[in-house]
């Protein structure tokens, strides 16, 4: 089945998708992203994805290249087109194509737009059951890490690492040994206690929607939760552990480094947030939870910078 992708305005076969050699976003990663899950047709958060995106747009001083209505259409005739029922959609705005030069173009070229979808069945993915181990490493990203920039080559060398190690990701570390995220997900805790915790939103880690629909879970079924920075020893010695992204939903970490996490299986509140996503997923508890996001709710943010 032929597999398409969309390139500045058109739809075209996927290996014949090109862009253009001068493009800002492959020169200087000069553009932003965001992933959305598919599942069983529907795209999960899409409204908060697409907030986010035009927030880090906005950060970057990059133009919406299309109205919000226009990208949806777009994400839905890919969707379509590819006959994707689960996976994801991956979409990329670029300031566009210039004549290599750091700074911007006196006069800023139409920023440059593309999207794909990949098909995987994201709700039926072993390491779900299984766990996964994560590593530690320092975090050497820049300060802008709210930012969903393309700018990915620490997180690439992290998860390399990881890889390198049998290891499913790598927990960033921060200079005072507190965990920041993941390469590519949040990172989560269990306490004692039972309560969830994860680092505060500030610039030093991405505002992840899963872990926004994961609190309003949270406050649905009456769990504690905690936002704040906990450090590695405080991740080896959790009762539960696990990490939240657009393609990971609630994936359990039973062992950080070379330690176990609790008895070196997923934890059952884990467990219990991952079936409950899975819920939220299908549909089942769409409207209990989460109200599409104003763009409003992740501005604050912006003050922080
Ligand atoms: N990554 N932190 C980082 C650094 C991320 O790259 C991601 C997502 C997250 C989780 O955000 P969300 O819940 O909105 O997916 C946190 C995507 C999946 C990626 O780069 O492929």
């Amino acid at each position: 089945m032929a597999r398409f992708a969309y390139v500045n305005g058109r739809y075209v076969l996927h290996d014949k998708a090109t862009v253009h050699v001068e493009d800002r976003g492959y020169q200087f990663a000069d553009g932003v992203y965001e992933v959305v899950p598919v599942v069983g047709r529907s795209m999960i958060d899409e409204d908060p994805h697409l907030d986010r995106l035009g927030r880090s747009l906005d950060e970057l001083m990059i133009a919406m290249p299309v109205s919000r209505q226009v990208l949806k259409m777009i994400m839905r005739e890919l969707v379509r087109r590819n006959r994707l029922v689960g996976g994801l959609v991956y979409m990329q705005i670029t300031r566009g194509v210039a004549p290599r030069d750091h700074q911007f173009p006196a006069v800023a070229p139409p920023p440059a737009l593309v999207m794909t979808t990949t098909a995987i069945d994201l709700a039926a993915q072993p390491k779900f059951r299984d766990g996964v181990k994560v590593i530690t490493i320092p975090d050497i990203r820049w300060t802008r890490c709210d930012i969903k920039t393309v700018s990915l080559l620490p997180n690439c060398l992290g998860k390399q690492q990881a890889a390198e190690a049998g290891a499913y990701e790598a927990w960033q570390v921060d200079r005072d040994g507190y965990v920041t995220e993941g390469t590519s997900s949040n990172a989560w805790i269990v306490t004692d206690a039972g309560k969830l915790l994860t680092r505060e939103l500030s610039i030093d880690i991405l505002s992840g929607v899963t872990r926004r629909t994961i609190f309003a879970i949270a406050e649905t079924e009456g769990l504690e939760y905690e936002e704040r920075p906990f450090t590695v020893a405080e991740a080896r010695s959790a009762c539960e552990a696990f990490a939240s992204s657009a393609t990971s939903f609630v994936t359990p970490v039973v062992q950080v480094d070379d330690t176990m996490i609790g008895d070196g299986k997923p934890g059952p509140l884990a467990l219990k947030l991952l079936d409950w996503y899975l819920d939220y997923c299908a549909g089942g508890r769409r409207d209990k939870h989460v109200g599409p996001w104003t763009a409003g709710e992740i501005e604050p943010l912006r003050e922080i910078a």
